[in-house]
């Protein structure tokens, strides 16, 4: 029987999915646009709702499930909800970066989870608030009053989120992204740009999981390795997809990075040591958390491996 890398039995990713996702899914129709005035709600809940893997928020409960629950028991359904609000505001985020992503000053894109784009369907203006509004209505859902979620780890929660959507993580990355056209950039700033643009917001919601549960230093550290890898993974993968499937599969326009001359991992290295490189920072991932002295990884494994041998 096939054991997967980590040794352990194979994992029924899809039966664990289940049960979260439909929980992240109510969440999120339940929390997204609802009274947002002249027809803003709309295009935040055609931005969020209906689509998109969801890769995030299952990092974010992956996590929260192999690190200890939090200490003092009166406690637990605080950090149930720490952990639904973090992985519904880590895919409001995520969403309010596709948004902003295929606006025409950006990537100029008019398809997206198979659907035409938001600013395609609401126009621009409209768009820009949406993901504005999304922003701010992750940061709100990590605040509730009254929910039993610890103030400091709300606290910990939106520095981390802060920090992985902000300057130094996503939109520092989207911002070198948009200087990169044209550029051939070398491996390291490669890396770099990938690691912010894409590779923060995974590592983030790894973090962020960790902090809904008691996770001691080396649990911490190990954690943050794996998700600096798979984050990393994930944008090198998404580079070769652009190049090895069509627009149907992809729910979004295949061959656009060549077509607007963006730097990849494709374009760096070619289509076999790309794949390659992604396969090594899959062997990264298992090792760190073989190394994280966790004691159930399995599902942090099997969404690993999800992100290096998806199709889209
Ligand atoms: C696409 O992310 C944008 C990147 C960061 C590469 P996903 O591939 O996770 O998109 P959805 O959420 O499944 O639509
Ligand atoms: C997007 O990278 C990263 C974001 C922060 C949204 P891409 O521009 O490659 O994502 P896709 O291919 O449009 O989904
Ligand atoms: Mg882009
Ligand atoms: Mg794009
Ligand atoms: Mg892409």
């Amino acid at each position: 029987m096939d054991t997967g890398m980590n040794g352990m039995a194979p994992w029924d990713l899809q039966g664990w999915s289940g049960s979260h996702l439909e929980r992240v899914e109510q969440a999120l129709s339940r929390w997204v646009g609802v009274d947002a005035p002249a027809g803003l709600g709309d295009a935040m809940r055609y931005a969020v709702l209906d689509g998109g893997k969801r890769l995030r928020p299952l990092l974010v409960l992956a996590a929260r499930a192999a690190v200890a629950p939090a200490d003092g028991a009166g406690q637990a359904a605080g950090y149930d909800e720490a952990a639904l609000r973090a992985a519904c505001a880590v895919e409001l985020i995520h969403a309010y970066s596709l948004v902003h992503d295929d606006m025409p000053c950006m990537d100029n894109d008019v398809l997206r989870r198979g659907k035409p784009t938001v600013h395609v369907q609401f126009g621009q203006a409209q768009a820009l608030l949406a993901g504005d509004a999304l922003q701010a209505l992750a940061f709100e859902l990590l605040t509730p009053e009254g929910a039993g979620v610890p103030e400091p780890v709300q606290a910990r929660l939106c520095r981390l989120l802060a920090h992985a959507a902000g300057a130094a993580g996503m939109a520092g990355g989207q911002a070198i992204d948009l200087a990169s056209v044209g550029v051939a950039l070398d491996e390291d700033r490669l890396r770099q740009m990938h690691r912010l643009k894409t590779g923060a917001l995974l590592q983030g919601s790894v973090m962020m999981g960790a902090a809904c549960g008691g996770a001691d230093a080396v649990a911490l550290a190990g954690l943050s390795k794996y998700g600096a890898a798979v984050g990393l993974a994930f944008q090198v993968v998404d580079d070769i997809l652009d190049v090895t499937q069509d627009s149907a599969t992809l729910g979004k326009t295949a061959g656009k990075d060549a077509a607007q001359d963006k730097p990849t991992y494709v374009s760096l290295l070619g289509l076999e040591r790309a794949q390659a490189h992604a396969r090594e920072l899959l062997a990264e991932a298992h090792a760190a958390l073989a190394a994280s002295s966790l004691s159930d990884t399995r599902a942090l494994a099997a969404l690993a491996d999800m992100v290096v041998s998806r199709s889209h």
